[in-house]
């Protein structure tokens, strides 16, 4: 046969073959439209304050040696920064204000998950406890030697997706499963379908329960404890929005709204000791993105295209957003080029900044922005 009779055959056969595989597939994914507070029109809260221009200021860390810092956790005992990375690798480098600009470009190995860690915590003990997005929850000691699982279900499902945490004084964990049914490699998945498979729970080492906390939430992703303790804040990243889960008091167990119509689209939350939560935004809030989440038939048709193809990349306008503990947004840090922004944390007057996919963090002085 010559080569034109081949390729008409391998059409005529191929073809129906495709459009059948097509057909099949749509009924396969079926996404759901959203609640009406995440379509909301009205123009996302902006702070006073907004930083479009700052990363000229800022400085790359490590760069090429951390693939994927996605949270960060520091030890002010040692001047060390903790790192999960996407081979697997919990890495740290010093940043003690005392280190020589050699030292502190330094980066090592330091606990082998063997999964992906996510969010990152340190307990009253010292003990690392980190969100692993293919292992669970799970608890490092020995200095980086001993990775233990805590837990990995509840009420019967399995988590998929563990993602962010914070631990509290008296040890108990909190932390989020983004979804029990998609995992972190095909998180845009979840993103797409629409519904809410997150959740929000606790871990008690001293009776190694796991506790549901909250449930049906839209990808359940960062965790930061209040000063006092006495309620957590905890994003949704598809909703745009934190909510404040009460630990004590007259309102213990219920949420509500902390802060909501973000910018753009919540990843982890650190508290700076300071009066102020710090609130990635993985990516910015963008008309493109808006009519995506808005119409299913475009999820749909979206979930089709990345399954044969490489779709062009629709997030920007990621970054790092300072709250107050009335839920006041007070200064937005955000440039176009930046994307999949997971995570930072302040330390003095440095802020840090990490990355889902990103190899470095970023660090800027926050004293040379005005
Ligand atoms: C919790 O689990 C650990 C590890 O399996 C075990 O050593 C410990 O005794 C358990 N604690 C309780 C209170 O069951």
């Amino acid at each position: 046969m010559t080569n034109s009779k081949t390729t008409t055959l391998l059409i005529l056969v191929a073809a129906p073959v495709a459009v059948a595989v097509i057909l099949y597939r749509l009924t396969e994914f079926d996404p759901a439209p959203l609640p009406d507070y995440v379509l909301s029109r009205s123009p996302p809260i902006l702070p006073p304050k907004l930083y479009d221009r700052f990363l000229e200021f800022a400085e790359r860390i490590g760069e090429g040696l951390l693939i994927g810092p996605e949270d960060l956790a520091y030890d002010a005992e040692t001047g060390f920064i903790y790192t999960g990375c996407s081979d697997g690798w919990i890495k740290r480098l010093y940043v003690a204000d005392t280190a020589d600009d050699k030292e502190k470009a330094k980066v090592e190995n330091w606990a082998f998950t063997g999964g992906r860690p996510l969010g990152l915590a340190f307990g009253p003990d010292k003990q690392l406890i980190v969100a692993d997005a293919f292992k669970g929850l799970l608890r490092v000691s020995g200095e980086g030697t001993t990775v233990e699982l805590l837990t990995d279900e509840a009420e019967g499902l399995k988590f998929k997706l563990t993602d962010g945490v914070d631990v509290g004084r008296d040890g108990v964990i909190y932390f989020t499963d983004a979804s029990y049914k998609y995992s972190l490699k095909v998180n845009t998945e979840e993103v797409l379908e629409g519904r809410p498979h997150g959740r929000l729970m606790s871990f008690d080492p001293s009776t190694n329960k796991t506790q549901v906390l909250a449930r049906n939430l839209y990808f359940a992703n960062g965790v930061a404890l209040s000063p006092d303790q006495d309620y957590l804040i905890f994003s949704e990243t598809v909703s745009r929005r934190c909510s404040k889960y009460h630990i004590q008091g007259e309102k213990r167990g219920s949420i509500e709204t902390f802060i909501d119509n973000l910018p753009g689209y919540p990843d982890n939350i650190r508290y700076d000791g300071e009066g102020r939560f710090w609130i990635a935004l993985a990516r910015g809030k963008t008309a493109s993105w808006d009519a995506v989440v808005r119409y299913p038939i475009l999820r749909k048709t979206m979930w089709l295209l990345i399954k044969v193809m490489k779709l062009p990349d629709l997030r920007s306008h990621g970054g790092m957003m300072a709250v107050n503990l009335e839920g006041e947004a007070i200064a937005l840090y955000s440039e176009p080029g930046m994307h999949l922004v997971t995570g930072g944390i302040k330390i003095g007057n440095q802020l840090y900044i990490g990355y889902l996919t990103n190899t470095y963090v970023t660090r800027v002085n926050l004293n040379h922005l005005v």
